[in-house]
């Protein structure tokens, strides 16, 4: 196996280390633009496998050439937020790399499946799928399982503690509109809402929602990583392992929830197929109103890329 990690920023150098320490592909790609960083991160991630004893190798690279025949991609290349700033300020300027980097997958991996990271997520793997024109299956996003793992952390400390048992679900697009759903999240399989207060479930819903503005804020500098890089390589893992995970991802809709035609946040499940089944869950007004609320709201920016002449 052969995984390509784009971007050596923190979300990207943190994903390639997972995924060597946890040999999920023989050889591991990090490509940025900047000279020696790659390269860097790369030679320190295999020094670190003489002390843990792992057999994956990290090539750190500036050649697009050097990614060629690649069996998946995590694409974390972009600028992150700065305080203040929302994921769709970031939408052209993130555009043009997206476009760069579809063009040299599409060249030397038509193969491969694709995880898109970078923000303002919905939009990006939107536009990387349109640019590589591969199967809509075989293009996917991380969102979901981020900020699922952010809601499952917010009730287990509510809760006393304990993470291991908790299961959350998150669905609609990755910004302020995504839609929490504690009426799909349980703590060893007993539902939330027997448990806590309604007051106390709607202030994990309204903090889960900020969860990545609450990190960008605290950090001054550059966004949340570990647990983005952990939710990537879990995906990653799903799809190179066949392991038919049930994962909140950005896939493609072709009606599903009564939307089409654009890539948000919904139950997937994950195999050498890539995005294999979508469950529908069965929502109540107001939670299939905020889906649509969020469909919307990436329709929009999706317009501004046109707009911008990005996406034909
Ligand atoms: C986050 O939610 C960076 O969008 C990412 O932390």
């Amino acid at each position: 196996m052969k995984v390509t990690v784009v971007g050596a920023g923190f979300v990207g150098m943190t994903c390639a280390q997972r995924l060597a320490e946890q040999e999920v592909a023989e050889e591991v790609v990090l490509i940025d633009v900047i000279e020696g960083r790659p390269q860097g991160i790369a030679l320190d991630i295999n020094q670190a496998a003489a002390v843990e004893g792992y057999q994956a190798r990290v090539v750190g690279t500036n050649d697009s050439a050097d990614t060629n025949g690649s069996d998946l991609f995590i694409m974390t290349a972009g600028m992150p937020r700065k305080p203040g700033m929302d994921r769709s300020d970031l939408l052209e300027i993130n555009g043009k790399i997206i476009n760069t980097v579809a063009d040299y997958i599409k060249a030397g991996s038509p193969n491969a499946k694709v995880i898109v990271v970078s923000n303002p997520l919905d939009t990006m793997v939107y536009l990387m799928a349109a640019r590589l024109g591969f199967e809509k299956h075989n293009v996917v996003g991380m969102a979901g399982v981020l900020d699922s793992a952010r809601m499952a952390y917010f009730f287990a400390d509510a809760n006393g503690g304990g993470v291991k048992d908790v299961r959350c679900m998150v669905l609609g697009g990755h910004g302020d509109s995504m839609v929490p759903m504690p009426q799909f999240s349980t703590i060893d399989g007993v539902s939330v809402g027997a448990l806590f207060a309604e007051s106390d479930i709607d202030a994990i819903n309204t903090r889960t929602q900020h969860g990545g503005a609450e990190i960008v804020n605290l950090l001054k500098t550059g966004s949340a990583y570990y647990a983005p890089s952990a939710a990537a390589v879990a995906m990653a893992k799903s799809i190179l392992r066949d392991e038919h995970r049930l994962l909140p991802c950005a896939a493609w809709l072709e009606g599903q929830y009564g939307i089409k035609d654009i890539y948000l946040g919904v139950p997937c499940v994950l195999g050498k197929n890539g995005v294999e089944r979508i469950a529908e869950l069965e929502l109540d007004e107001s939670g299939m109103a905020k889906l649509n609320a969020s469909a919307d709201a990436i329709r929009q920016d999706l317009e501004t890329l046109r707009e911008k002449g990005l996406l034909a």
